[in-house]
Order: C-alpha cells, then structure tokens, then sequence
C-alpha cells in the first residue's frame, strides 16, 4: 500500500458527497436481511437524516445470495444496492464469505476447524472454518467472483469489504489439512529438515525430526510443547487468514477498480493476525474497535489501538470500520456508554487519524445473539436517547471537517510487535505474569498520562525523525531490527527499553552472553540472572518508587544508575539505568514500576530528548493534528470536572472564537489555531 493510494481511496469515499475530502465517512453495518422490505424505506429515509454516507452490506450474506451450491440469488441484494443509491449513499460491499452456510459444512464437515485438543468445532455460529482448507477457499472465490462480477462496476460502491474480521475466531485451526500447510509453509521457510531442527532446537528433549511428516501442528502435549514450533505456527496461521483475504482480493482486483480492505482487529483480546505484513495488500487500513470494560481504564486503550492503527497506516488517515453506539453483546459486563461517551470515543478516533467513524451496526437486532447490542438505531426507536446522540455526532463531525486529511503530531516512537506478542506469551518463561501487551500498555498508559502522543512502529521501522523511541518488553527480536535502535540512538536519538527485551531472536533462541542480548550493548547494561517478583511482592526503590513483578541483578558496563532496589532480592542492584551511546543515550527500565514512577521516567526521558509534551490536566486527552495551514488541538475532557486553557483560536464544535478554552466535563472540543512549526 503506498500512502497516496490511501489517502486516494478515502478520497473517493467522499467525491460522491462534494469535494474530496470535504466530508467525514460516517457509516454502519447494515443487515437488510434480518428485516422485511418494509423496513428498508425507512432505514434509508433515517440513514439519510442522521448523515450516513457509507454502508456496508452483504457482510454475512452468504445463505442468502448463494441459497444452494451454485445457485445465486441477487433481487434483494440488487434492490438495497438501489435504495441507497438512490438516496446518495455510498456502499462497502462485503463480499459475503464471513460465515459459510449451513449447505457448506454439511456437504464438507472437513472444512469445519479443529481445536488443540483434536475437537472439531460444530457449524452454527460465525466463521465455522479451517483458513488452509482449499474447499472453504475455493467456495469463497466463487462466492467472490459472483459478487464482484455483478457489483464490480456499479456506482454506488464504493470499497470492497472482504469478509469480516477475518480470522477473529478461527485463526487456529490444528486439523489435518492445517498440517500440511504447515508443513508446506515450514519447507518454504526452511527449506531443510536440517535447517528446521536447528531453528526448533529439536535437539532438545529427543524432538529431532527425520521426516517432514512428522512434522504437527502444536497440539495438545502432555508438558509443554516446543516453543520455537508454537512461534512459527503463530506467524503460520496469521499468514493462512492472510490468504484467504488474498484469495478474495485477487478477484475483486481483476474485476473491478474499487479501492479494496477488510476490517482489522487491533483490540486488547485478539492477537492471532500480524498486521504489519497485510497492510502492503489493503488499499487503505480500517479498524475495529470496541471499549474493553475488563481493562483498568478502556479509553487508554482506545486510544492506543487508534495509534497502532495509524502505524499500519503509515501516518495517513484510516477508516474506524466498526465501533458502537452503546454496550456489546460479547462481554461478561456489558457496560452502556455514559452520556457523552459515544462523542468523546469517536472524537479520540478522529483526533488520532480517522477520516471515517463507521459502527457496527445500523438497526439493533431483534433475534440472534447480537440482538443485546447497540446500535445507531436502537430497539426503542428514534424516539430514544441512543438516536438523539447519533445525530448530535453526526453535526459535530460535520463541524470539524477541515480537520479530513491533516497529520498527527509525534515526536515519540514506541515499537509493537505481534510476532514478540506471541513469543513473550508463551509458557515456561520466568514469570507467567509478564503479559506482553500488558507491558505495552503500561508504557503506554503513562505516555498518554503525560500528555505525549506517540506514533506505533513496527521493528525495524525508520526512526530518524523522532525524538525519542520507546521498546516496552520487545523479548523477541532479530539482530538487524535492534541495530536500528543503536545506530538510532548512536546517532543522537533517545531510547528507553523496558525489562525482558532483547532476550531472543526470531527463533526463539536466547542470545549468550547476558541480558538483555540485543540491546546490552546499547544500554550498557550485562545482567547474569532474572529474579521475577512472587504474584503480590512489591519492592521499593531509592527514588521513592515502587516496583513489582520484575528484577534483574544488572552489572552497569558503561551505564550509570539512575534507581536502585532499597529491598527485594536484589537491595542495592541497579533497577533503573541511563547510557551515553554515540551521540545519544539509553534507558533501561529494569523493572515494572508503578504507574507514576513510569511516567516520572518517560517524562524524564523525554524531557532530555527535547520531546513536545501537552500541557496536561489529569484525564484530559490532548492531540495535534496539523494541516497545511493551521494547527487542530482536540481536547477530550474524561473527567467529571470543567477544564480551562489558555488558547487562542476557532473552537469548531460550538463554533466561536476563544482566548481561553473551557472544556466541560465530559466534554470534547477541538480549536483551530495557527500552525505552530514548520
Ligand atoms: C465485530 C464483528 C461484527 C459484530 C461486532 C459486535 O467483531 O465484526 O460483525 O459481531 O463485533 O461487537
């Protein structure tokens, strides 16, 4: 994906309205199909009225369009194409192969996915199939190449919506024909049994491998199992959802000239797709997002997804495919959004790149298991908070249009990693309570709490132009992706690297010689033992800090102590480190430390490294976004109290100049002022 083909294709999703650009995507799932034609009027009359500009449809409708193999059924499908054309809304039209019809696993049980343990998954859900199987493939390109013929070229659609959150719920599948392609995947990576058992370390517990057949997925063991073929079928199986997005897009491009994507999930529950290696095939990035209420604070977490998605995105605008209005469905708590919420989850959304705020979904369900989720449209009617909300967004989003297209601002890298991800959340490892995104979010956490936006890159990614770098828990990664951090630091940067980074390579193979391997030498730090925290144990240290989870006994080569432990395993030992390395320098965080006292060392850090920091007030998410001729600052109030700040510029939501800003609890604004920098 190039970046002028991204900004192209949201481009396109607004030429219909006016100028490119000029309007906001505001849109919803739709699923006609769950109501009579009678409904479908008034659904579009309403659309209309609450300034719905792009819908999607056909997302699970597979049993509808193709009711028996081979034989398609469009009129209704045809006729709500219409009725939103008519009405001057664009559509995303799914290609229909989210859920294969019951016709489908009855004909072919084969296709259904297999769990570790050898369980075949029944039919009657979602997505009941194995991402290798060539039967569940080639239905769906059938399926495919139906829909695009057809709909191809027609002028209401706008983007092609390949399945659906693909890989949500089957990404693993351990079946018999998802090992064979493992194998298949493994000899194309490999190329030698030799090279595999070296990469596997099969030496280990009498694991060598003669044969290529007798190569499993990593099923259920009696111990645990080996972790270098635990990794290689992680990145396997994101690859196979990976395919079967490819399968689809190779027919749409072939027959039709619609910018193509699916809906990514980059959320705090699912972790199986490596999203770094599907943006070069979307055409521009869209992401779903839902509030995760068993999170300490869930809009932290909002807006680092809004982040990682602006990462795959490269910087340019990117599209929320699905959010709600109100609670889900899928939780043990369904927690309804408190008034406001709705406008200040979108408004982060926006203020951190999204040109397009779409939902799932337009009409709340009647029937099935969705029918407790919220929607724009709720079971009351219009005549309803929920719809009075939707249609107070809708105006503020229109207010804010000039923002369409502008940057976000970030002078702050932090490195995300799903491939460490999988790895550091393997077992056997010192401490079954060093969760990998748990540590990003900590750091992250304390990096929105002072106010500085951060741009997500993936290893490897070009630093130059930040201030200062961030790598929390980064335990995996390959030798060339730790040189870019030295060399970037080597030549005038900042870093910061958190514990249990740096331990092991691609393989999974620690690197001799002292943690933390790959980035010791940056860091001027040797440490010869891990000493993990009992769950519960708090250790204190010289800075007045508290700490828990993690120590390390650290030798400083060349770095200097900035805390030390006063008590734990380890009283007197360094816990946190700075290094001059070139023309730069290093920190080391060698430990989990609370909340403040990790903001207290990033603010540090970020304060030798020159970074922009928001004036902040507790709670009070502050971001820039800068055009071509103006600077937008949004300002989200998740408090319960007013705020004030002094700024001086066009507040767009209420439309008035100010001198100085009161932002009301709960409130979102967003002013327009002059541009700041060059
Ligand atoms: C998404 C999915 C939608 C709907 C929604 C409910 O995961 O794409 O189809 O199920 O969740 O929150």
């Amino acid at each position: 994906m190039t970046t002028s083909t991204v900004s192209s294709a949201l481009a396109g999703l607004t030429a219909e309205f006016g100028e490119p650009g000029s309007r906001f995507v505001f849109g919803c799932d739709y699923n006609p199909e769950q109501w009579d034609r009678s409904v479908w009027e008034e659904d579009v009359r309403l659309m209309v009225e609450a300034g719905i500009t792009l819908v999607a449809i056909n997302i699970f409708g597979w049993a509808q369009i193709e009711p028996r193999p081979g034989e398609f059924e469009f009129t209704a499908l045809d006729e709500i194409i219409e009725l939103l054309h008519q009405a001057g809304i664009g559509v995303n039209l799914g290609t229909g192969t989210a859920s294969p019809p019951p016709w489908l696993s009855s004909r072919h049980p084969e296709i259904l996915p297999m769990s570790q343990d050898g369980l075949r998954a029944w039919p009657g859900g979602r997505q009941a199939y194995c991402p290798s199987s060539p039967v569940f493939r080639a239905a769906a390109e059938r399926l495919a190449t139906e829909v695009a013929s057809r709909y191809g070229a027609h002028p209401a659609v706008q983007l092609w919506h390949v399945s659906n959150e693909l890989g949500c719920h089957n990404a693993l599948c351990y079946c018999d024909v998802s090992a064979a392609a493992f194998r298949e995947w493994l000899q194309k990576r490999y190329g030698t049994l030799q090279t595999l058992n070296d990469a596997w370390g099969t030496t280990f517990w009498s694991q060598r491998y003669g044969a290529w057949e007798e190569i499993l997925p990593p099923r259920r063991t009696l111990s645990s199992g080996n972790p270098a073929q635990a990794l290689d079928f992680s990145r396997f199986s994101s690859d196979e959802v990976l395919e079967c997005y490819r399968v689809e897009e190779r027919v749409l491009r072939r027959l039709s000239d619609v910018p193509v994507t699916t809906n990514f999930m980059v959320t705090s529950h699912i972790r199986t797709q490596d999203y770094w290696q599907w943006t070069p095939f979307v055409d521009l990035v869209a992401n779903d997002h839902y509030l995760d209420h068993r999170l300490p604070v869930p809009h932290q977490e909002l807006s680092f997804a809004a982040d990682a998605t602006r990462g795959l995105a490269e910087g340019e605008p990117w599209l929320l495919m699905e959010q709600s209005t109100g609670a889900v469905n899928w939780q043990p708590r369904n927690i309804a959004k408190q008034p406001g919420e709705l406008l200040r989850n979108t408004f982060a959304h926006v203020a951190r790149g999204a040109d397009g705020i779409c939902f799932f979904q337009w009409r709340a369900s009647a029937q099935g298991t969705e029918k407790f989720h919220s929607a724009l449209l709720p079971h009351a009617g219009t005549d309803s908070h929920k719809w009075r909300e939707v249609l107070e967004l809708s105006g503020a989003l229109r207010s804010v249009r000039e923002v369409l297209g502008t940057e976000v601002v970030a002078d702050v890298a932090v490195i995300f990693s799903w491939e460490a991800w999988w790895a550091t959340d393997l077992d056997s490892h010192p401490s079954e309570e060093v969760r990998y995104l748990e540590q990003v979010h900590a750091v992250y956490r304390a990096l929105w709490e002072a106010g500085i936006t951060v741009d997500m890159v993936a290893p490897g990614s070009d630093l130059a132009g930040y201030r200062m770098v961030v790598v929390p828990s980064l335990y995996l990664v390959r030798d060339a992706e730790a040189k870019v951090v030295s060399d970037y630091v080597a030549a005038g940067g900042a870093a910061v690297v958190t514990f249990f980074s740096g331990v092991v390579n691609e393989d999974d193979r620690v690197r001799l010689g002292g943690y933390p391997g790959a980035f010791a030498e940056l860091l001027g730090v040797r440490t010869d033992e891990f000493f993990p925290l009992p769950h519960d144990e708090v250790v204190t240290l010289d800075s007045g800090a508290t700490a828990t989870l993690w120590t390390e006994r650290i030798e400083n080569t060349t770095s200097r102590t900035v805390a030390a432990f006063l008590d734990g395993p380890l009283p007197g030992e360094p816990a946190v480190t700075v290094n001059r390395f070139g023309a730069g320098s290093a920190w080391y965080i060698a430990t989990a430390l609370d909340p403040e006292h990790l903001r207290d060392v990033l603010e540090r850090a970020a304060d030798a490294a020159g970074v922009t920091t928001a004036e902040t007030a507790p709670g009070v998410e502050s971001v820039l976004r800068r055009g071509p001729d103006a600077d937008y600052l949004f300002f989200i109030n998740h408090t319960h109290l007013p705020h004030t700040r002094a700024i001086t510029g066009h507040e767009l939501i209420t439309d008035r100049p100010v001198t100085s800003l009161e932002i009301p609890a709960g409130a979102v604004r967003v002013v327009r002022t002059r541009r700041t920098e060059n």
